[in-house]
């Protein structure tokens, strides 16, 4: 009688520690979203992380990366073109200085982009997100662009002549990518907010983690690479080859969905399939404990 009793506290101690652990994580990682809007922060000036760099007659550096990523820097010829097109798309907001202040505005209204990399602003405007539906909106959506991609990068290039930063706009290889590397670090890295099948979820304070299907390649290293919004940018901790693999993963496994593991529970997205799991778990661990304890 005694064992037995013993034995039941025992796996009620284990399935209370199942609990426990995976409840300690989930309010950990809603302390980590407390940032709020705009959500922008001046964390996008990255350096080039990579041993091979080309430079210009005048040190300028033009390109970095390797034979998994280049990054190219937007041609300063376009500088003026990109003036003239920033003046006609963005200064009503950002300013005429892209600082953030507009005419008879007040600092602090819109972000300031001065020394954001070509990346970041490339990013915003090929994703559609600028120039911006609504000035009021906390998280501009992505939307079909309204510039061309050459616009893009010569808006870049004026914003970057104001005061040089990186990352420089990605061309990535997938050529040699190994998707399986790729779907482990999505898991770690990503699945998160993302959902591991990439359909993204609600994160704090009204904000979203969007669906990762449809999105190119590149923007997929450019966002990665500058963090918009309230995702985190990964810098040293993801290596090009890594990033690489990754992209691959979302480029193909994402957008042509096999399922990739686990159940398919209809995509109710990682809280949800987390608490599916520990209650099937605990519930049929709490059985196996009874089924124990009574069986002498
Ligand atoms: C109607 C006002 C408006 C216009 C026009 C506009 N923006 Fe914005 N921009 C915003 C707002 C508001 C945000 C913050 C939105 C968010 O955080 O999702 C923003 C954010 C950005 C960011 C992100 C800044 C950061 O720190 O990460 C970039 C880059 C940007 N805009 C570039 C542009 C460019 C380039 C244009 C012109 C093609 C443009 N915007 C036009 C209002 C505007
Ligand atoms: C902390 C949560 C979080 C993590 C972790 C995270 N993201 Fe994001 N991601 C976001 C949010 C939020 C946005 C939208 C930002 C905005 O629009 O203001 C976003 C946007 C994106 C976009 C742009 C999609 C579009 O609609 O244009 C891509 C691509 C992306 N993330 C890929 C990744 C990859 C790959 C990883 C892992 C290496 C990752 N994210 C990790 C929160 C996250």
């Amino acid at each position: 009688m005694i064992t037995t009793s013993l034995k039941r506290v025992g796996m009620l101690t284990i399935a209370g520690l199942l609990v426990a652990a995976p409840l300690t994580f989930f309010v950990a990682g809603a302390g980590a979203q407390g940032r709020v809007v705009y959500q922008t922060t001046r964390k996008n000036a990255g350096t080039p992380n990579s041993t091979n760099v080309t430079t210009n007659s005048s040190g300028v550096v033009i390109s970095y990366g390797n034979s998994a990523i280049t990054y190219n820097a937007p041609s300063p010829k376009l500088a003026s073109l990109g003036q003239a097109l920033f003046l006609q798309n963005c200064a009503s907001c950002h300013g005429t200085e892209a600082n953030g202040v507009p005419a008879n505005g007040t600092s602090g209204a819109f972000p300031n982009l001065v020394g954001l990399g070509p990346a970041t602003i490339d990013f915003w405007i090929e994703s559609g997100r600028m120039p911006a539906a609504d000035p009021r909106v906390v998280q501009a959506k992505r939307r079909p662009p309204r510039l061309t991609s050459k616009q893009a990068v010569a808006i870049a290039a004026w914003v970057n002549s104001l005061a040089p930063s990186y990352p420089d706009i990605p061309t990535p290889n997938l050529k040699n990518a190994n998707v399986s590397d790729g779907a482990a670090l999505f898991a770690l890295n990503c699945a998160a907010c993302h959902t591991i099948e990439g359909d993204g979820d609600a994160l704090a304070q009204g904000t979203y983690a969007p669906s990762l299907r449809n999105i190119p390649a590149y923007q997929v290293v450019e966002a990665i690479r500058t963090g918009p919004g309230n995702m985190p940018r990964f810098t040293g901790n993801l290596s090009d080859f890594q990033v690489r693999d990754i992209v691959k993963y979302v480029t193909t496994e994402i957008q042509h969905p096999q399922n990739i593991g686990g159940l398919g529970l209809g995509g109710l997205g990682p809280v949800a399939e987390g608490f599916v799991g520990l209650l099937l778990g605990v519930g049929i661990l709490a059985l196996v404990g009874f089924w124990v304890g009574e069986r002498q």
